[in-house]
């Protein structure tokens, strides 16, 4: 089937087209902007030409809240958004964010992108986006409003579930298949939110104060990334200010970096009601405005979005003669461009939702990004041979996290609880009891959509506590879900966390059933890092995620030894909360100006520079079977700035079950002229191998890999001098390195 027509673009010409069977004879007929044997950039023009001052302005900015119109009269069809950026967010009304009472607009919830950050695995990675983009075009969506690679630079913001940790490399390398899955179904990815929105505590007013290097080294690169490797069509402004602008109208962020250092021809679409002033909107970069808080607009008027920025009132100043026609074509030419790439595609594919793949796509990726932090005693995997009675514990086991957190919240076909999961899993061969451990957040709805659970229970604290040890006491093992929720101030848009603390006295809960058990697992369910004062009184450890539809099905494979867990943390558990550089500072969560002192020292740079230990450190991540690395050797001793060197270490796997370890490549420049971390990130390698198989891992290193942001030059620089490649399973567990010069 070499053609395919979706069912928005049967209008006009095309339809025609599409009678005909789609004859290559047929198209010679049609208008050039209509006619798909047409160059694109000749199509823009073509329909450029025929489109009136109006139908310019029509196009850059939104008609409801999630589209935006097409051209009517030359049958350009309309485009339509959806939240992202882990599954496809359920219909809203044409002007209000409360449900349109579909029934078709379900979906699978993908594992939140922590999760799939923590399967260091861009294959996975190219699974979701292809994924999530098939649902997206059976769902009739043009532009998917994700994938989310802010830096993780605080464990206390609120968004952090939806970006993919504190390492540009990591986030780098994994959001480029994320971009290209997605859009191989003709569905454009709107990677945000550029740049900067790092705090959801006052993110409309507050101002990002970040030197030159910080924003190139730490702040930028997956966003480069994502457009100039993955082809990204759209991007979306931040909500806070930088230097003075806002992010959605930064001449700095949008026309000189964005535009013009990175080459970028696509759409910038403003974040919801992210654009504040018509005169910056028009030449600073914006070309699509969406959710702009136009008075009687949150209402539900009608004509509200004819007072949108980029509507009347830029129209006013057109015809003032205040502005030409320059930047508005410029504008029509790239929202038509993604048009051309999406809506009016004419090969696209039509998408599948709740396919079993999808499903199977969601409990593959979750398995693999699934972290286990610790393991004494080898309690996990649970062996059944052995276990009569396991004893779950905590409102994480039974609460839906896929309802709730802000724009990310979802409609799904089923979500598994991770009791459900276990239960099946079990099955009769053990019995499964439950008590509820603590009250958290028993809120079921997010904006219509309920997840219909009755999760009210008034017993107090000493209560809960009392019969959740009672019931450890009767068990063979001892499971507790906790960590955090999808509630304001939790892991949720909007608002940022009160604390690095457990909720809800969830630590003395802890405390409490780890004195009534030896054999006691704790998973932690979050976006966030956490604090575990009772660290080194519970033997087992797993970071659970937000995994989505599969969520109970995924852990149970984990927890009971289906799967070998392999996933890696992608951002640092810090023991305390001033044991990161942004609350070391003070600096964060402020309103106004909230200064980056700690510039590049972001995550595991800080605990590397200031020799702090981590509770569990950015990489770890243990596996149900041993990895031994060999020694790193190094093909030459040198290179020149054109070369490249190639480090080689062998990993060979000393246990007695097949697993996957992530192998870690960190480079340290020995001799700078400037402060550089003391390593970062620059390569991994995720390998699966068989009781006692080896295999030699190498990793190629180019001056790329070596390079600064020099503020001064405004250019990358690799200067001449030692370097270190140290080769490891974690940033605090390098196993071998080897030293090369730059010549
Ligand atoms: C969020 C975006 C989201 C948009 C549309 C905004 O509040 O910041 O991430 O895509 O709303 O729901």
């Amino acid at each position: 089937m070499k053609r395919f027509f979706n069912k928005m673009f049967v209008v006009g010409a095309v339809a025609l087209l599409a009678a005909c069977g789609g004859q290559q004879t047929q198209t010679a007929d049609l208008p050039d902007y209509l006619n798909p044997e047409v160059e694109v950039e000749a199509r823009i023009d073509d329909a450029m030409s025929r489109m009136t001052l109006d139908e310019k302005f029509a196009i850059i900015h939104a008609q409801s809240k999630f589209s935006s119109a097409g051209v009517p009269r030359l049958g350009i069809p309309e485009l339509w958004t959806t939240d992202g950026p882990h599954g496809i967010r359920p219909e809203v009304l044409w002007d209000e964010w409360e449900q349109a009472g579909w029934t078709n607009d379900y979906c699978v919830a993908f594992p939140a992108l922590t999760a799939l950050a923590a399967t260091w695995n861009t294959d996975m990675s190219a699974l979701y986006g292809k994924s999530i983009g098939e649902e997206a075009r059976y769902r009739e969506k043009d532009v998917l409003l994700g994938p989310g690679v802010n830096i993780y630079r605080s464990p206390l913001n609120g968004r952090n579930f939806e970006y993919m940790g504190e390492d540009p490399f990591l986030a780098s390398r994994m959001v480029v298949p994320y971009v290209q899955g997605v859009q191989s179904n003709g569905v454009a990815a709107c990677v945000k939110h550029y740049a900067l929105n790092n705090q959801e505590s006052h993110r409309h007013t507050m101002d990002a104060v970040v030197d030159d290097r910080t924003l190139y080294e730490i702040y930028l690169p997956a966003f480069k990334a994502a457009v100039t490797e993955g082809g990204a069509w759209a991007i979306m402004g931040a909500y806070n200010f930088f230097r003075g602008e806002h992010a959605c109208h930064s001449d700095l962020l949008l026309n000189q970096i964005l535009k013009g250092e990175w080459g970028f021809d696509g759409v910038v679409i403003s974040d919801w009601g992210g654009t504040h002033d018509t005169r910056e909107a028009i030449t600073n970069g914006l070309d699509l405005e969406f959710g702009t808080w136009t008075d009687g607009l949150t209402m539900g008027a009608t004509n509200g979005y004819d007072a949108y920025h980029l509507a009347n009132p830029y129209k006013e100043l057109v015809k003032s003669g205040e502005f030409t026609t320059k930047e508005l074509d410029e504008k029509v030419r790239r929202v038509l461009r993604l048009m051309y790439r999406t809506s009016m595609n004419t090969n696209k594919p039509f998408g599948s939702l709740v396919s079993d793949e999808h499903v199977a796509a969601s409990r593959t990726i979750g398995e693999e990004g699934i972290v286990l932090l610790k393991n004494d005693n080898n309690v996990l995997p649970i062996d059944l041979g052995k276990t009569k009675t396991i004893a779950v514990i905590g409102e994480n086991a039974i609460k839906a996290m896929t309802v709730g957190g802000g724009s990310s919240s979802l409609k799904v076909a089923k979500e598994v609880s991770p009791l459900e999961g276990l239960k099946n899993r079990v099955g009769d061969k053990a019995e499964v009891i439950y008590a509820r451990g603590y009250v958290g957040d028993v809120s079921t709805s997010y904006n219509g959509v309920d997840s219909g659970q009755n999760l009210v229970d008034n017993r107090s604290e000493a209560e809960l506590i009392a019969e959740a040890v009672e019931v450890a006491r009767k068990a063979d093992v001892v499971i507790v879900f906790g960590g955090l929720n999808k509630a304001s101030h939790q892991d949720c848009e909007d608002s940022d966390r009160y604390g690095l603390e457990l909720p809800y006295a969830q630590d003395r809960l802890i405390a409490a059933v780890a004195e009534a058990t030896q054999n006691l697992i704790y998973v932690n369910i979050s976006g966030n890092a956490v604090a575990m004062p009772w660290v080194n009184s519970v033997p087992a450890i797993v970071q659970g995620w937000f995994l989505g539809s599969e969520a109970g099905n995924a852990l149970a494979s984990v927890l009971m030894g289906d799967a070998n867990p392999s996933g890696k943390l992608p951002f640092t558990f810090p023991v305390k909360l001033t044991d990161t550089g942004a609350h070391s500072m003070g600096q964060f969560g402020n309103d106004g100006e909230v200064v980056y002192g700690e510039g590049l020292l972001v995550g595991y740079r800080w605990n590397d520079a200031k020799d702090v230990a981590p509770l569990f450190a950015f990489g770890h991540g243990l596996s149900y079977t041993t990895f031994e690395y060999g020694e790193a050797t190094i093909d030459k001793s040198s290179m020149n700035a054109k070369g490249s060197v190639t480090v080689t270490i062998p990993v060979t796997n000393t246990g007695n079950r097949t697993g996957k370890e992530v192998v870690q490549l960190y480079i340290a420049d020995k001799e700078a002229s400037v402060m550089r971390p003391e390593k970062e990130l620059k390569g991994f390698a995720k390998v699966e191998l068989e009781p006692g198989q080896t295999k030699e891992v190498s990793f190629v290193i180019d001056a790329e890999a070596l390079s600064f942001f020099d503020d001064k030059k405004h250019e990358w620089v690799a200067e001449q001098g030692e370097f270190e490649a140290l080769v490891g399973a974690a940033s605090d567990d390098i196993k071998s390195s080897v030293t090369f010069t730059l010549k």
